[in-house]
């Protein structure tokens, strides 16, 4: 296989005395959606974390392209092209689209005419980048952001990540607080990345999201990579079960839906 476009060597992540990570090794690959699994306080937040700069791991090494990288902060990562898009999208609801689009990207990266805000120039690349990324229900730029779906801002944050050059995505949860059909928009969005060749890391609750999306698979359980695995080579009820951090569900979804079809169909008196 190609060289991985980003590797996590033996990380290790304690705070004080709380470690949280435990000998984590990972390979994260471009063209791929790597989905990361594990049940509430699994660490998933903070290995996306040790990835992005905003933690420095305890110990362990992260590569990318093959070469061991030091990141000082977040800036770093981001410079480096590992770009995570938070719930909600991150940005002000009270600012435009095309505003939004190019908040806090340094002019000196080539972005000249934005030193003196260009409000036209900047809507129409930012309605352009965005349609391209086939979000076509925006379509103009001084829209606020706060009149937009979640779907629609995280799909957003998502297409702006992208042109700004990230090679690997990073989503904590984004479908979590979405409808089925802004989550499906979403989805699609993460599958446009993949196609693009950006390396994807996707961190749902929801095994169907996982299942729809992920080409490879890492469940954590209590801060350790408990299972590492390729689309296909689990079934859906290891993978529930994986998630759930290794307790067998599949009995108790049967029990539970044994009690829901009770009361939808109520034993004759
Ligand atoms: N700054 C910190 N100091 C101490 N403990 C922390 C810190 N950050 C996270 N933890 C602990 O690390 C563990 C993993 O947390 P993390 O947020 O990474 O879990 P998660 O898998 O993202 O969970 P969730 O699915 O609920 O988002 C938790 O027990 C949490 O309390
Ligand atoms: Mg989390």
């Amino acid at each position: 296989m190609t060289t991985p476009i980003l590797e996590l060597r033996h990380v290790d992540k304690s705070f004080g005395p709380i470690d949280v990570l435990h000998d984590i090794s990972l390979k994260v690959h471009a063209g791929e959606v790597l989905c990361l699994l594990g049940d509430n306080g699994a660490g998933k937040s903070t290995l996306i974390k040790a990835m992005a700069g905003v933690f420095k791991p305890s110990s362990g090494e992260l590569l990318m392209d093959g070469k061991p990288v030091e990141f000082r902060g977040p800036r770093d990562a981001q410079e480096a092209g590992i770009s995570t898009v938070h719930q909600f999208g991150g940005t002000f609801p009270l600012m435009s689209i095309g505003r939004s689009f190019f908040i806090g990207v340094e002019p000196t990266k080539g972005f000249g005419p934005f030193k003196i805000y260009d409000r036209k120039k900047a809507n129409e690349i930012a309605v352009k980048a965005v349609q391209e990324f086939g979000i076509t229900r925006i379509d103009d730029g001084d829209r606020l952001i706060g009149g937009l779906s979640g779907g629609e801002r995280q799909s957003l944050a998502i297409a702006r990540a992208v042109h700004f050059g990230a090679r690997v995505l990073i989503l904590d949860e984004p479908t979590a607080a979405l409808g089925v059909k802004e989550a499906a928009h979403v989805l699609r969005i993460v599958l446009e990345a993949r196609r693009r060749g950006l390396a994807v890391i996707f961190i749902t609750h929801q095994v169907t999201h996982a299942m729809t999306v992920g080409d490879h698979f890492a469940v954590l359980i209590r801060g350790a990579v408990a299972a590492d695995f390729r689309k296909g080579e689990r079934s859906r009820e290891e993978i529930t079960d994986l998630m759930a951090g290794g307790e067998a569900m599949a009995e108790l979804e049967a029990e539970i839906e044994g009690h829901l079809t009770a009361q939808h169909n109520p034993p004759a008196a």
